[in-house]
């Protein structure tokens, strides 16, 4: 048989010059695990295992692991775990998306090196899922994505609390100092209290529902509650789907396609999702050589009404997603916008899905089609002399008497900047500056954190400012909210214009026309241009990933991926 028939145990062999020593040996060492001769011969599903000690979000891996591994048998497969790199979203230095794609370079070639011949992927904490399925798009074999689920809320005194929109919103109260040193200790304490995600539409939640929606997750997964009965249940179902898989195979390029990219989109717009699913997806979409406009999210946001009632954008929390009717809902809500015919993992339509999903829907938490939370889409991309190839607004959590303004600069050349002046009560600065971070873009030494939610200055939250203007090229967190414009592409560590603004420039923003200007005539740019210098630590001054990582990250609207990971023929284009 030859090697790309081959199943189980018999696929992939180690090279030693003789195939058929090759498979003795191999079966031979397989056997010293205890399998017997005719479980040697089943078809084998592995289990992409991102459990790690640094990740809280996955700590329940273990039990579901096991309701994964059932699956599989019932479907007649052997299930064989193996891990991978986990991110655990805090516990990265300097961010978690350095490292992302580098947990899918894991993903895509221990799919590939090892025996199997599906996979199912667990993983759930914000960087995991778009690595897996960037991994999975590349590697190509039929793969079932099994999200964590979302963490339970909690409670401090009469409050609802959830990681981690209250994380922010009690520490805004802290600098503002209407929470005491003893109740922020305390709130600490009850932020995240389950295994899970968080439990908002931040990015692990709106990358569960864009897994779903792309037809990567089985139907109705993306929302169950990471401790809830029905997770373990999804695991068994993702297992057993994933060996069905095996004998009739459906490969993420199958299931990965324009269309599904651009239902996704939809989606990520209805939710009103975070900000850094847009560089997820395009990574994702991009590894199977679908490519992603900013002009085209713009016509789909004029075009696709915002739902989800969630924090950060609305009131409520992820468990009362799932009891409102989770994606199949809003699915069914977006059914005209959507193209029914992609296919799912399990061989249904998305169009066969809704026929046979009738479901309940709570219209508290997801609003009709009819009658929306907002008309138009959550995300927005801006564009302009500051931000040649965009910059991203959410609209949906950010202050609309902001949305028309000019404003005066006030400039943070880099993030330690940023910490040292951000709260000095002689900074120059009020309310209707524009606060301007530079130097924190993918490829600055920052590595493009979770940072564009810039501190409101402390002397202005203490007078009750809770939202100002802030640009930047970094980006922020799914569980944050203000009037905040990201992922200016290109960044300021490459020279974008973004680099050029200095304290004092004018900046004008139109939400409506799209579009973000810095209002400084063309020669004083140039001017400004000619003396700039770069920062950055070039890469041949690094070394191991770092280097890699430094020498290959593309920007933003490129979803800083590596382009050597891009298909072959879309590397150069
Ligand atoms: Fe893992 Fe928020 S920290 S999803």
């Amino acid at each position: 048989m030859s090697d790309d028939k081959a199943q189980g145990f018999a696929r992939g062999l180690t090279n030693y010059g003789d195939h058929d020593f090759s498979i003795y040996l191999r079966r031979s060492f397989a056997s010293s695990m205890g399998y017997s001769q005719d479980v040697l011969k089943k078809p084998i599903v592995g289990i992409a295992n991102s459990f790690s000690g640094f990740n809280n979000c996955h700590r329940h891996f273990p039990e579901l692991l096991e309701a994964v591994k059932r699956g599989v048998l019932l479907g007649g497969g052997l299930p064989v775990e193996f891990p991978t790199i986990s991110l655990g979203e805090v516990f990265l230095s300097p961010t978690s998306l350095k490292f992302r794609n580098l947990m899918s370079m894991d993903t895509e070639e221990m799919i590939r090196a090892q025996p199997m011949d599906a996979v199912v992927l667990m993983g759930g904490c914000d960087k995991t899922v778009p690595a897996q399925l960037m991994g999975a798009a590349s590697a190509d074999l039929p793969a079932v994505q099994l999200v964590a689920g979302p963490m339970m809320t909690s409670r401090h005194g009469a409050e609802r609390l959830g990681a981690c929109t209250d994380c922010r919103r009690f520490w805004g109260k802290y600098r503002a100092g209407e929470v005491s040193n003893q109740e922020i200790n305390q709130i600490e304490g009850r932020l995240a209290t389950t295994a899970g995600t968080c439990a908002v539409m931040g990015t692990a939640s709106t990358m569960a529902c864009i897994a779903e929606t792309l037809g990567m997750s089985l139907p109705g997964t993306a929302a169950i509650p990471a401790v809830h009965a029905d997770r373990l249940r999804a695991g068994e179902a993702s297992g057993l789907a994933a060996a069905s898989m095996v004998a009739n195979p459906i490969r993420p390029s199958q299931v990965i396609t324009e269309k599904s990219v651009e239902n996704a989109l939809r989606v990520l717009l209805a939710l009103g999702g975070s900000t850094n699913a847009i560089i997820h997806l395009t990574a994702i979409a991009g590894r199977l050589g679908i490519k992603i406009s900013l002009e085209k999210l713009n016509a789909l946001s004029d075009t696709t009404p915002v739902l989800v009632n969630l924090k950060p954008v609305g009131s409520d929390y992820m468990e009362d997603f799932f009891y409102a009717g989770g994606m199949g809902a809003v699915l069914r809500e977006l059914k005209p916008l959507l193209h029914l015919d992609t296919l799912s993992v399990t061989g249904e339509t998305l169009g066969d899905r809704l026929e046979n999903d009738p479901g309940y829907v709570d219209h508290r938490i997801i609003s009709k089609a009819s009658a929306p939370l907002e008309p138009q889409g959550g995300l927005v991309a801006l564009f302009g002399n500051i931000a040649p190839r965009g910059a991203i607004l959410k609209r949906s959590a950010a202050d609309e008497s902001l949305f028309e303004k000019e404003g005066r600069a006030v400039v943070f050349s880099s993030l330690e900047d940023l910490a040292k002046r951000v709260d000095d009560p002689d900074l120059d600065i009020t309310e209707d500056d524009f606060m301007v971070l530079q130097n924190a873009g993918p490829k600055s030494a920052s590595g493009m954190p979770e940072a564009g939610y810039l501190p409101i200055p402390k002397k202005l939250s203490a007078k009750g400012v809770k939202d100002m203007v802030r640009i930047s090229d970094a980006r922020m967190s799914g569980t944050a909210f203000g009037t905040i414009v990201l992922h200016v592409a290109p960044e300021s560590a490459v020279g974008g214009p973004l680099s050029l603004v200095r304290n004092g420039d004018r900046i004008r923003l139109s939400v409506k026309e799209k579009r973000i200007e810095l209002l400084v005539d063309d020669a004083e740019l140039e001017q400004r241009r000619d003396t700039w210098v770069s920062t950055v630590v070039p890469p041949e001054d690094r070394r191991g990933y770092d280097r890699l990582y430094a020498s290959e990250v593309g920007q933003a609207d490129e979803g800083c991926d590596f382009a050597f990971l891009l298909p072959v023929d879309r590397q150069n284009t």
